[in-house]
C-alpha cells in the first residue's frame, strides 16, 4: 500500500483534547519496556530528549521509572503542549525534571546537544521527511547515547488498516479514529526505515517490529 502522508502537527483544540484523554497505556508501556531492553542503567543525572511529546504521558512514565534523569520534551502544536503541561503540573515530584519546549523540527535551536538518550514516540508518521527526524537524532545525541524510537506500521492493505481501526480504537471519539487510520497510512514499512537509517549514516540502530502495528528504532549511537 502506498503510503499518504498526513499534516505533521496535531493543532487542532479537538484533536488534541481526544489524543490527550485516549487510553495509550499499552503502547506506552511497550516503549518503556523495549528502553528497559537496552539497559540504560540507573541514568543518574542523565538528560533525555522527547521528540514530538505530545500530552508527555511517555515523558512522566519515563521520569517516573528513572527517578535521576532529567528531560528536555518538544513538540511543535501548542494545543499538545498545554495538555502536557495540565498533566505535569498535577506531578509535583516529577515537574521540576521535564522542561517542554514548544518547537517544530527541523528545529536549529535545541537547548543543548549531547543529550545521553534520544526518544519519540509516533512521531516518525507525521514527517513528510523522515531524516528530518534522523538528522535531529545525531545531531542532538552524544556519542554512546541510547536512541529508541518507536511508531506505527504501514499495513500492507486498506482493509487490514480498517481492521486495525476496529480493533484499537472500536469506542474511541470519531476524531481520534479518523487519526488513527490516517496515521497508519502516514506510517512507514519497516524496510524503508531502514533504508532511511542507512541514509542517515544511522545503519547501527536496529529497526523491529514489536506489535501488530508498531516497530520500533533501537540501540546506542557509535
Ligand atoms: C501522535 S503524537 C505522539 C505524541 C507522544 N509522543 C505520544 O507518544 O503520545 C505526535 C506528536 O508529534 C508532534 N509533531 C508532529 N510533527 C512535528 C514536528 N515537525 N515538530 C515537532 N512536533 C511535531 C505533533 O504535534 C504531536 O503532538
Amino acid at each position: 500500500m502506498r503510503r499518504r502522508p498526513e499534516p505533521e502537527l496535531m493543532e487542532g483544540p479537538e484533536q488534541a483534547l481526544a489524543y490527550a484523554e485516549a487510553d495509550f497505556s499499552e503502547a506506552n508501556e511497550l516503549f518503556l519496556k523495549l528502553l528497559a531492553r537496552l539497559e540504560p542503567g540507573p541514568l543518574l543525572g542523565a538528560r533525555a530528549l522527547d521528540l514530538g511529546c505530545g500530552p508527555a504521558d511517555i515523558v512522566i512514565r519515563f521520569l517516573r521509572a528513572y527517578p535521576s534523569a532529567q528531560c528536555d520534551a518538544l513538540d511543535g502544536s501548542p494545543a499538545m503542549l498545554q495538555h502536557a503541561r495540565h498533566a505535569l503540573d498535577q506531578l509535583p515530584g516529577i515537574a521540576p525534571r521535564c522542561r517542554l519546549l514548544c518547537r517544530s523540527l527541523p528545529c536549529a535551536e535545541l537547548p543543548q546537544t549531547h543529550y545521553d538518550l534520544v526518544l519519540s514516540n509516533s512521531l516518525l508518521h507525521h514527517l513528510h521527511d523522515p531524516q528530518v527526524l534522523w538528522r535531529t537524532v545525531r545531531e542532538s545525541a552524544r556519542p554512546g547515547a541510547i536512541v529508541l524510537v518507536m511508531d506505527l506500521m504501514r499495513p500492507a492493505s486498506a482493509a487490514w488498516a480498517e481492521a486495525l481501526v476496529a480493533t484499537y480504537a472500536a469506542d474511541a471519539p470519531e476524531v481520534l479514529r479518523n487519526d488513527f487510520r490516517n496515521s497508519l497510512f502516514a506510517a512507514f514499512e519497516p524496510q524503508e526505515v531502514v533504508e532511511q537509517l542507512r541514509e542517515a549514516g544511522l545503519d547501527g540502530l536496529e529497526v523491529g517490529v514489536v506489535s501488530d502495528r508498531h516497530l520500533a528504532i533501537s540501540g546506542r549511537l557509535p
